[in-house]
């Protein structure tokens, strides 16, 4: 039972970057069109969509290990049993998003022939699976989806941030503020 009325200080520091980090990732995507196929800019917007992506999911272990090992602290006041279920949902979606999006976009990139550079290293990560255009397309398809789904969830977890704040009036934004 956590008995202290905010998140963790690292709790709240990797909530916020990681926050941080997917709306860059996102940014570097869909803003890629702005410059042409093949020069340094566009393949510097794509490079760091990966290495960012692949930083969320760095972040995840340590953020479940202290999840687990901290806890979330109680909502003042309570909630209602089906709000609660339904935030419960919600983060273990969130937690599934942050997982699962980098792994396909790590295995679009294996399956692809693209290849994910070591910045100011003439090297490449090591690539697992062997070039397969047809698994890459699926694998792209289900990453792009995903991708465009949670600009609603993510939407509705921020608006369910800004109720409880602002609507209901419960401490749940300064526990991870
Ligand atoms: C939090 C993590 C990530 C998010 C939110 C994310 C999101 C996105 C989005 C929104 C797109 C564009 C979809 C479109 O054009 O309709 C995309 C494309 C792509 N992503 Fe990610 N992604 C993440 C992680 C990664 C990682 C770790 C890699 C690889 C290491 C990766 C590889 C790709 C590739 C190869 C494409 C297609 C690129 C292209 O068409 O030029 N993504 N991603
Ligand atoms: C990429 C965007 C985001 C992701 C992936 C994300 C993910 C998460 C996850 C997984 C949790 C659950 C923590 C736990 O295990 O207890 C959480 C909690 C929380 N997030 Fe976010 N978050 C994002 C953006 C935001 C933003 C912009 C806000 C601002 C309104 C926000 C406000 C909160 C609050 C207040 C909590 C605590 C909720 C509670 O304990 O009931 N998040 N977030």
């Amino acid at each position: 039972m956590n008995t202290t009325t905010r998140y963790s200080a690292g709790q709240r520091r990797l909530h916020w970057l990681v926050f941080v980090l997917v709306a860059a990732a996102y940014v570097t995507m869909e803003f890629r069109g702005e410059f042409e196929r093949g020069t340094l800019a566009r393949t510097l917007m794509v490079q760091s969509h990966f290495w960012l992506g692949l930083t969320v999911l760095a972040l995840l272990l340590p953020r479940l290990w202290l999840r687990i090992k901290r806890g979330a602290p109680p909502i003042t006041p309570l909630l209602p049993a089906w709000q609660a279920f339904v935030s419960k949902l919600m983060h273990w979606l969130l937690y599934a998003f942050l997982l699962v999006q980098p792994v396909l976009g790590l295995m679009t990139t294996w399956t692809d022939g693209k290849r994910v550079m070591i910045p100011f290293l003439d090297l490449a990560l090591p690539v697992l699976m062997a070039p397969n255009k047809e698994l890459a397309h699926t694998l792209e398809d289900l990453h792009k989806t995903i991708g465009s789904a949670f600009y609603w969830v993510i939407g509705f977890h921020i608006l369910a941030g800004l109720y409880h704040h602002f609507v209901r009036k419960d401490d749940t934004l300064r526990r991870m503020g």
